[in-house]
């Protein structure tokens, strides 16, 4: 009789076993990680779609010093001067360009109060980079941690579910079709889900595309996670007794 997962010794369902509970426990982990790291990314805490935009894409609708000039720190300078300040910022904040015409306008308009003596409650713009830090928008996540996450996830993620799919290679229970579909899956969301961050890098509307990937990545492990143990722990048990009835029967 070929090899399943009900009628493998109990050394080999130990180690499969193990091995599941383990990367079950990982995968745990990895959603509390997630949610501290992406939870937090616009400022509520919970995972939402925002904050897969902003991690992934950004929040490029402006800078501090842009959407203060629009707000608070409107009445402090005239419209000309507030747009030549956001222009500036627009064109990417440079230091070259600051002197003469913008450094101007901030002393003029702003350093009497933004200035040491405010005791740090507000910044002091008679210090560059202290304009330079409120003038950049967030732009997400940067290529090169993407392309550092995206290589780590690929080979480390095929590595698991390779593990993976091979014990529930061994089951028995699931039809072929069902069985060929769990087993390609996890390997079609983890390129789904990595393709999903850089496109959502470039376009905030892949977002609800990171979210399919991931879950569509946790359904495929949890269903072979699921069905194997139970083939391995609870299954044997039923056909034991089964076999107890129709012997029985027989009498
Ligand atoms: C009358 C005093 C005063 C003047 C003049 C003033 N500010 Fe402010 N600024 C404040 C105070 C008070 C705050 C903190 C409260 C707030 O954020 O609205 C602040 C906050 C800011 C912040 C947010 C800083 C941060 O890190 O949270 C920016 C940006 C800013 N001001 C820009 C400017 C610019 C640009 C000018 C000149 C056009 C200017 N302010 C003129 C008083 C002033």
């Amino acid at each position: 009789m070929p090899y399943n997962l009900s009628n493998f010794g109990l050394p080999v369902k130990l180690l499969f076993s193990g091995y599941l509970a383990v990367i079950a426990i990982g995968y745990g982990v990895a959603l509390i990680q997630i949610l501290f790291t992406h939870g937090m990314a616009d400022g509520k805490f919970g995972l939402s779609i925002e904050d897969i935009v902003y991690s992934y894409y950004g929040n490029r609708s402006g800078s501090l010093l842009e959407s203060k000039l629009e707000g608070s720190m409107k009445m402090n300078a005239p419209d000309n001067e507030r747009f030549e300040i956001i222009q500036w910022v627009r064109d990417g904040a440079s230091e070259k360009t600051f002197e003469p015409r913008i450094k101007q306008i901030f002393e003029t308009r702003c350093v009497q109060c933004h200035n040491a003596e405010a005791g740090g409650q507000i910044p002091d713009f008679t210090k560059f980079q202290n304009i330079k830090e409120r003038a950049s928008s967030n732009e997400g996540a940067t290529f090169s941690s993407l392309t550092r996450v995206s290589h780590i996830h690929l080979f480390g993620i095929a590595f698991i579910f390779m593990f993976v799919g091979i014990i529930f290679s061994f089951a028995t229970g699931v039809p072929v079709k069902f069985k060929c579909a769990a087993i390609v899956m996890p390997y079609v969301f983890l390129l789904l889900d990595i393709a999903s961050w850089w496109l959502t890098k470039i376009n905030p509307h892949f977002a609800l595309l990171v979210v399919l990937g991931g879950a569509g990545l946790a359904m495929a492990f949890v269903f072979m996670l699921i069905v194997s143990l139970y083939e391995m722990w609870i299954l044997p048990g039923k056909l034991h007794s089964l076999d107890r009835r129709e012997a029985l029967r027989r009498l």
